[in-house]
């Protein structure tokens, strides 16, 4: 069974690759190569796997899903410029792909035990997008 919570947040990033010359980040991201940089409101869905507890009926607490949430990924990046005040955005370009492994990567250990496995981090960029990871 999964059990699924929603948070949002608003971030600024540029999309840029220090891998490619400025001609070529231009060509590949358009737009959102400009160095100044613009805003997506994020929408992040994670979704956790388990079996309900026989005597709270409960996969996991929300609660604590919110507050996990919050600590790792809301509170971090909420009003933030990704690539300069949110590692490792300094160094690795911040499209939806990349900043749905980091969600994934700072969640994952708290599910490593307990009652509840990550199941799926589902990372909204716009209404029409948005990417899946279950991890490897
Ligand atoms: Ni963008």
């Amino acid at each position: 069974m999964y059990i699924s919570r929603r948070a949002e947040f608003s971030a600024s990033h540029v999309c840029r690759s220090v891998e490619l010359s400025a001609e070529e980040n231009l060509s590949l991201y358009g737009p959102g190569a400009n160095a100044n940089g613009h805003g997506h409101n994020y929408v992040v869905e994670v979704t956790l796997s388990g079996t309900p507890d026989p005597t709270t009926g409960m996969i996991y607490d929300l609660k604590d899903l919110k507050d996990i949430m919050h600590s790792e990924v809301v509170d971090p990046m909420d009003h933030r410029h990704l690539n300069f005040e949110v590692p490792p955005f300094d160094k690795v370009v911040p499209t939806t792909e990349n900043l749905t492994l980091e969600i994934w990567r700072r969640l994952e250990p708290h599910f490593k035990q307990g009652p509840a496995r990550l199941h799926c981090v589902r990372l909204y960029e716009t209404e029409d997008t948005y990417v899946d990871y279950y991890g490897k």
